[in-house]
């Protein structure tokens, strides 16, 4: 049987991207040591491995079949734009992609004004404004911490997560618009769906099963 390699989102995600195999019956002992420089991690008795990437690297790594399969968020999926399949919504990871800005901000949107937009997400800025909205806006990217972005003066608006909302709270922001929601997907190599197609629908049927439960 060949290895199944599985590509995990570093950070928030990963721990929970664990958590959530193992209640399907997938360990790897190795990768609960946290104090290891290793990179790639084996379970041998299942035929699996699993690294850790950044984000934007895992559709990249999943297009081109260095993993299998792949554990990212929405966000992420649709900035990329790979070629890979989405199979299942994981249930974890929940937040929305927002417009926000200062209060007064709401008035440049709604008068389809030409403003400037801070964002980590380009594409998906540039697909709300000019597809959904049909706004013309300029976009300015940045890569991290992006409000900032308004508070500076470098822009009228920002497009970026929402989770808790206390981000905005503390720096004097509001959600003006709600572009789309997000949450942790998984996300499946297109050859590998073919050929290794038994055991990732078993796998995509197991982990179903425990997110219902889950929900329940
Ligand atoms: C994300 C996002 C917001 C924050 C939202 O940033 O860009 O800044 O989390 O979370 P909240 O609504 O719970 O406050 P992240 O911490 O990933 O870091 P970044 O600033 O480097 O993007």
């Amino acid at each position: 049987m060949r290895y199944l390699t599985f590509a995990l989102t570093k950070g928030r995600l990963a721990d929970k991207s664990m958590a959530l195999l193992e209640k399907a019956g997938i360990t790897c002992r190795e990768m609960e040591d946290k104090d290891t420089r290793k990179l790639i991690f084996v379970n041998d008795d299942l035929k699996m491995r699993f690294f850790l990437a950044k984000g934007p690297d895992v559709p990249t790594y999943v297009e081109y079949g260095a993993a299998d399969i792949g554990i990212v968020g929405k966000d992420t999926i649709l900035e990329e734009g790979r070629n890979i399949y989405e199979v299942l919504d994981l249930g974890f990871g929940k937040c929305r992609m927002c417009i926000a800005g200062p209060k007064e901000a709401k008035e440049l949107l709604q008068h389809h004004e030409l403003i400037r937009v801070a964002t980590k997400y380009p594409k998906i800025a540039k697909d709300y404004f000019y597809n959904t909205k049909q706004q013309t806006v300029e976009i300015i990217k940045l890569n991290g911490s992006i409000e900032l972005a308004p508070i500076v003066g470098l822009s009228e608006v920002i497009c970026d997560i929402v989770e808790t909302g206390s981000t905005l709270r503390e720096n004097g922001l509001v959600v003006l618009e709600e572009v789309c929601p997000l949450s942790a997907r998984m996300v499946v190599n297109q050859v590998s769906m073919r050929m290794e197609h038994e055991r990732i629908t078993e796998l995509i049927r197991k982990l179903d099963q425990v997110i219902r439960q889950k929900e329940a």
